[in-house]
């Protein structure tokens, strides 16, 4: 027996209004603050997330889904949204309209991680990025879309965790201070630790390894070590989330998975802690663009798992509207009565009603026991005598009572009847 690759899911049926929800909100969030939709390959050369993500991260050395194609190009299945709206930008000359320029996608993501509670191969993002201005009244305007985005999904006990890493001129200075302070733990450091401080040393403050905690903690942190227009960006930054009174708190340890940041860092997470807490980051990633070839355009975005807002929802009981279901199911007994149940449902649906008409020859009984776990609200029984006498039967299968209608109107009654409902 087939089952669906490990790390991925199926959403079924049941599950389709929350993402309808979710879907809905986007539209929303997205809508009032003017960014635009883009939708970018599954796939794109396996050289762009080296470049954008960087060699030394989770994803790249680990995640990646990379392969040859037939025609012997390296190609990677996306693990992010960013790098492909960047090299997007650069390909298509967006940088000619006025700036920034705000697109958001929502896409397949796959990443070859260790399946667990909230961490798929294959999930889906939401993500949005606004292009071509290093203005922190726009990283207060990212975060404050990601925080209404959230209020919009009715989440309450969210937190945000905010941070700056600086820039090419004051992160060296940093990395040093960090390097020199680790420098004197080593023989405490965790595996993994060893390696980040040889290789990327912002990684050491994201260690979950219980023993490095204490470590971590106490480093150096990189707010300062901030070059002036850093520290003066971090603090108007901070000055505009008072102003939109977005509650955050300054965390010296969030630095993200992801190497292409400077700047702003953000990440939110529900209050209730959990294995895979974070529900959505981003952050600045000023020399992007120009890595990638473009020219130097500093920029941010943001991006949060679509699988991690629905299991949060659910978490915290929120209801979601239910989608809209047929309203009308048709019974019949008979190969007259067929032909009518035919001609109904088609009658039906070209004004617009939603129906579901009995396929097979099931029993009467058994049809109407259909109808009724399918939770359709009216049910129309076309028998033998019905097509005698012209009518149909209507029966109203919450109220579990019925009436007689013509058919001989073109269907008008019935029409009308609906509709009224
Ligand atoms: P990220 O933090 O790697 O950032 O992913 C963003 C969000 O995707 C996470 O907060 C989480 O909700 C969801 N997510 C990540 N990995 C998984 C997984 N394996 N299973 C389920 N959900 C997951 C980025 O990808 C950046 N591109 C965000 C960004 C946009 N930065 C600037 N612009």
């Amino acid at each position: 027996m087939y089952q669906a690759p490990r790390g991925t899911t199926d959403i079924l049926p049941q599950e389709q209004a929350y993402w309808r929800y979710v879907e809905q909100k986007i539209a929303n969030i997205c809508q009032l603050y003017g960014y635009e939709r883009i939708d970018v390959p599954a796939f794109e050369d396996a050289g762009l997330f080296s470049r954008s993500v960087g060699e030394g991260t989770d994803i790249v050395e680990k995640e990646m889904y990379t392969f040859e194609d037939r025609g012997g190009s390296k190609v990677t299945l996306i693990p992010e949204g960013t790098a492909s709206v960047c090299r997007a930008y650069i390909e298509h000359g967006l940088h000619n309209l006025p700036q920034p320029v705000k697109l958001y996608y929502l896409t397949s993501v796959f990443r070859y991680e260790r399946p667990q509670a909230g961490r798929f191969r294959q999930h889906h993002q939401f993500g949005y990025e606004a292009i071509g201005s290093d203005d922190p009244a726009l990283d207060a305007e990212i975060i404050d879309m990601a925080w209404q985005f959230f209020r919009s999904l009715n989440f309450h006990h969210l937190l945000l965790s905010l941070n700056s890493i600086g820039c090419k001129t004051c992160r060296p200075g940093y990395l040093a201070a960090l390097k020199d302070y680790y420098a004197k733990y080593t023989d405490k450091l965790c595996a993994d630790c060893k390696i980040r401080l040889a290789r990327n040393p912002l990684r050491l403050l994201d260690c979950k390894e219980r023993s490095c905690q204490p470590i971590a903690d106490s480093a150096p942190r990189s707010i300062d070590y901030l070059c002036q227009p850093c520290a003066e960006h971090f603090s108007q930054l901070q000055r505009y989330l008072g102003l939109l009174e977005i509650p955050f708190a300054v965390n010296h340890r969030l630095v993200r998975g992801l190497d292409y940041y400077t700047r702003t860092v953000f990440e939110v997470q529900p209050e209730v802690e959990g294995g895979q807490s974070t529900i959505g980051g981003g952050g600045r990633y000023d020399n992007l663009i120009e890595g990638l070839g473009g020219k130097p355009t500093p920029a941010l975005g943001f991006a949060t798992g679509i699988e991690r807002i629905i299991s949060n929802l659910k978490k915290q009981n929120i209801a979601v509207p239910p989608l809209l279901g047929p309203q009308v199911f048709i019974a019949y007994a008979g190969n007259d009565a067929k032909d009518e149940t035919i001609k109904l449902a088609s009658i039906l649906r070209r004004a617009g009603i939603a129906v579901i008409e009995a396929i097979g020859n099931k029993s009467l009984k058994a049809q109407l026991r259909q109808a009724n776990t399918l939770g359709i609200r009216h049910a129309v029984i076309i028998g033998d005598q019905e097509i005698k006498t012209g009518t149909v039967i209507l029966r109203d299968m919450t109220a579990a009572n019925q009436m007689t209608l013509p058919t001989n109107d073109n269907y008008a009654s019935i029409y009308t009847y609906i509709v009224s409902q």
